[in-house]
């Protein structure tokens, strides 16, 4: 699928933020753990969630998912084999390993996919598994894990992963005693997965820093559970705010607290904002100033936001950065831009960009989920019309990213 944008700079209004992907691609899975059926909501109508669901359907189970209310009707006899080929289309689908290995004590799942960021090793996952008492048998397509007992133990990871902080909760809710993860992530998603845990009668201490005690126990019992807002979601419209001429945008059904890291930073360049109780305007404000970022875990600077990031900077006069220390490789949109007549470079692990850029129209392709988004953004710089293939990449995370941006006066269409 591609798009075709016809670049406008007034665009303003107000846009509905959906539930966030990062949490809803860890609690589809983690609903496997539940004894009973379980009720979430705010489920964002993305393709990692349908991709999600059919992979649990092929399992076996009965779901519902409508109005962004997903229900998940409990199994008793639970396969320990996810051998379904929509596995490798996402990187959540990891968290059945950790869903079914506390579950049943026993997954073999295929190797999983996701945006190509680089290099994306899942070792703290697997050690976690092993130090909880399974056992590990690897090779290049599958991961087959089996316990006889899941027993708490002390863990402590390397670097703050958001994925492995999951998984090993995921793992060590059932497991006998008490597990603690040191230096875990504190990503709000991360409290939002323990927090579902928890609605279901787990036992998990310290969500939100980087101490989590979890004490298991045998039996999860039903919820009716609403996942918090898609931060991510809601910095990219934001950004398009800071980078648009138009009276402004105003995004809702957020929680300002899970930007604080953007919002810093938009109104240190100059952009004007007002920040409510679940709602943030932002209006942009010329000259904004160039500014220099370094990405970070929670809660410093987004990675997720870099990509989009790149767009605003090139409406700046002057040299910004972009440092991105989470991933090998989070730069695929730059020669995309390149393409556009934008003054962008790669120097190591940081994009330099110079502005103001004069885009002019192109055909793009979009390699991943952030850096789709990033040249959508770019588009409404360009008068002329920009084409961007593979825009399946953005439907993967936004939920209704088309009518969005046509909401805010975007001409943006989507064709096969
Ligand atoms: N890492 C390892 N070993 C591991 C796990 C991670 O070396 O076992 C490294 C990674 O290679 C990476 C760093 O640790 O360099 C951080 O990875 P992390 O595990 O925190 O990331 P993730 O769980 O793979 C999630 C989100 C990403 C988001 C990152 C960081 C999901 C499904 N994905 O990935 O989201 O960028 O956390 O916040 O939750 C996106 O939404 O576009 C996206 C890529």
């Amino acid at each position: 699928m591609k798009v075709k944008i016809r670049g406008k700079r007034k665009l303003e209004g107000t846009v509905q933020i959906s539930g966030a992907k990062n949490s809803a691609v860890a609690i589809i899975p983690a609903a496997i753990l539940a004894d009973e059926d379980v009720i979430i909501r705010n489920i964002p109508n993305i393709d990692d969630v349908n991709t999600l669901i059919s992979i649990m359907r092929e399992m076996g189970y009965i779901i519902h998912f409508d109005n962004n209310i997903l229900i998940v009707k409990a199994k008793k006899k639970v396969n320990y084999y996810v051998q379904s080929e929509l596995v490798n289309k996402l990187r959540g689908s990891y968290y059945f390993m950790g869903s079914l290995l506390g579950k049943i004590k026993r997954v073999k799942i295929n190797n999983s996919g996701g945006c190509n960021l680089g290099n994306r090793p899942i070792n703290y996952h697997l050690n976690n598994f092993q130090n909880l008492g399974a056992k590990l048998i690897l090779n290049d397509q599958e991961v087959y894990l089996r316990a006889t007992k899941l027993k708490g133990c002390e863990i402590h990871l390397d670097f703050p992963s958001v994925g492995a902080t999951i998984n090993t909760m995921l793992a060590a809710v059932k497991a006998k005693g008490i597990t603690t993860i040191n230096n875990a992530a504190i990503e709000p998603e991360i409290s939002d997965v323990g927090n579902f845990l928890i609605s279901m009668g787990a036992i998990i201490e310290g969500l939100g820093t980087p101490t989590i005690k979890i004490t298991g126990v045998k039996y999860l019992h039903s919820t009716d559970y609403t996942i918090i807002a898609d931060r991510i979601e809601a910095g990219t419209y934001l950004i398009l705010g800071a980078m648009s001429e138009g009276s402004g945008i105003r995004i809702e059904n957020v929680n300002p607290s899970y930007l604080i890291a953007l919002t810093d930073l938009l109104s240190e360049i100059g952009c004007t904002l007002k920040i409510y109780e679940n709602a943030i305007f932002i209006k942009r404000e010329n000259p904004l100033k160039p500014f220099h970022i370094i990405t970070k875990p929670y809660p410093g600077f987004p990675t997720d936001l870099g990509q989009p990031l790149s767009s605003l900077m090139l409406t700046i006069t002057g040299e910004s950065t972009i440092t991105e220390t989470i991933f090998s490789n989070r730069f695929s949109h730059i020669k995309e831009l390149k393409k556009t007549g934008a003054d962008v470079e790669i120097i190591e692990n940081c994009i330099h960009i110079r502005g103001p850029a004069n885009l002019h129209s192109e055909k793009l392709f979009a390699y991943d989920l952030r850096g789709a988004a990033a040249l959508i953004l770019a588009a409404t710089l360009n008068r002329g019309i920009t084409q961007i293939e593979n825009i399946e990449t953005l439907l993967r995370g936004y939920e209704y990213p088309i009518e969005k941006f046509q909401k805010l006066g975007l001409n943006i269409t989507l064709f096969e």
